[in-house]
C-alpha cells in the first residue's frame, strides 16, 4: 500500500507530465475516479507504480494515446437515455424546426453512437436535410472508431431496444448496411456529422450552435471546470438555443440561472437566453425577447 502523500505526488507528477509534454491538463477532473483509472491502467501494464509511467509518456510519442483511451471512459450506447430522446422529440424539435439551417454540437461523443442516433431522429423528423452534427471529444481512437460508423450485430441488438423507448417511428436496422458480424450506418446519415479533435479544458467555442448535446461527461469534471464549460456552451448557442445534459447529469446550480432556464427538469434540457413568452414555438419570437 502506497503511502498517501507519495501517491499524491505521484499522481501529480504524472498529471504534470501530461499536461507539460502533451498539453492534456486533468487537474481540473473529479480526482477519485481520474486517480482510479490512472491506478487500474498502470496494473494492467505491469507497472508497480504510477509515476513509472512517466518516462515512457514522455519518450514514447504513442503512449499518450493510450493513456488518454484508458482515462476518458468512452462508454457509449445509442438513444442511450431513451427518456432524453422522448424530451426532445416532443419538446426541442418543434423549435428546430423553424430553422432554415441547424448546427448541433456533441461534446464528448465518444464512438459517436449518440450523433448518429440524434441523426437518425432528426431524420425521421425531416430535419436531417438542413442539420449539421459537429461531434467532438479529446479520444482520438474512440473519434476514429466513431468516424468508420461501423458496429457489431451484439451492440445494435441491444440498442434496437432504446430506440423503441425512445420514440423511434421506423427500424433501426434499416439505418444499416450488413456484414458478417457487423454493420455499417448509411452514408445519408453518416454524411452529416462531422468528427473533430475538440478539448472541453482548452479549446474554444462553436459559434451559432442551435443545440449542445452533452451528456455524461460533466460529471467527470469539478467545480471550476464545469463552470468553464458552461460558459464555452452559453457562448457558442445562439439565443434560446438548447442544452440538453441528460438525466444523469447534476441539475445547474443557481448561479447559472442568468445562463440558461430550465425546459425539462427531468432529462436536464435547458435554453439559453430563454424567451419571455414561450407559447409557440417560433425563434422569431425568441430573438425579441
Ligand atoms: C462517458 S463518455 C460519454 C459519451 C456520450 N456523451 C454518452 O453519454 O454516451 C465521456 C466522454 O467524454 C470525453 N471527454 C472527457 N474529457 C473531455 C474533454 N476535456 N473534452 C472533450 N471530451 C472529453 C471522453 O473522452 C469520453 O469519450
Amino acid at each position: 500500500m502506497t503511502d498517501p502523500q507519495i501517491h499524491a505526488i505521484e499522481v501529480q507528477l504524472l498529471l504534470d507530465a501530461l499536461r507539460l509534454r502533451h498539453g492534456y491538463d486533468f487537474n481540473q477532473y473529479a480526482r477519485a475516479s481520474l486517480e482510479r483509472r490512472l491506478h487500474t491502467l498502470s496494473v494492467s501494464l505491469g507497472y508497480h507504480t504510477l509515476s513509472a509511467m512517466i518516462p515512457r509518456l514522455l519518450h514514447d510519442a504513442t503512449f499518450v494515446d493510450e493513456v488518454i483511451a484508458h482515462v476518458s471512459v468512452p462508454v457509449t450506447e445509442m438513444f442511450r437515455d431513451p427518456s432524453l430522446y422522448l424530451g426532445l422529440r416532443d419538446r426541442v424539435i418543434p423549435y428546430l424546426a423553424t430553422y432554415p439551417r441547424i448546427q448541433l454540437w456533441l461534446p464528448g461523443c465518444a464512438t459517436g453512437e449518440e450523433a448518429y442516433s440524434l441523426a437518425i431522429l432528426l431524420h425521421e423528423e425531416g430535419l436531417l436535410n438542413q442539420s449539421t452534427l459537429f461531434a467532438t471529444d479529446i479520444n482520438d481512437t474512440a473519434l476514429a472508431q466513431a468516424e468508420s460508423g461501423v458496429f457489431s450485430k451484439d451492440k445494435l441488438r441491444q440498442f434496437t431496444r432504446n430506440y423503441q423507448l425512445s420514440g423511434g417511428k421506423g427500424v433501426l436496422e434499416d439505418y444499416f448496411r450488413y456484414h458478417d458480424q457487423s454493420a455499417t450506418i448509411h452514408d445519408r446519415i453518416r454524411q452529416k456529422i462531422v468528427f473533430a479533435h475538440h478539448n472541453l479544458v482548452s479549446d474554444g467555442d462553436f459559434a451559432e450552435t442551435h443545440l449542445i448535446y452533452c451528456a455524461n461527461v460533466l460529471i467527470y469534471f469539478n467545480d471550476a471546470l464545469r463552470n468553464r464549460v458552461l460558459d464555452v456552451f452559453r457562448k457558442s448557442l445562439v439565443r434560446g438555443g438548447f442544452l440538453c445534459l441528460g438525466p444523469q447529469e447534476r441539475l445547474l446550480g443557481s448561479g447559472e440561472e442568468s445562463r440558461f432556464a430550465e425546459l425539462d427538469p427531468g432529462c436536464r434540457i435547458y435554453r439559453s437566453h430563454p424567451p419571455q413568452s414561450d407559447s409557440s414555438p417560433t425563434h422569431d419570437q425568441d430573438v425579441s425577447s
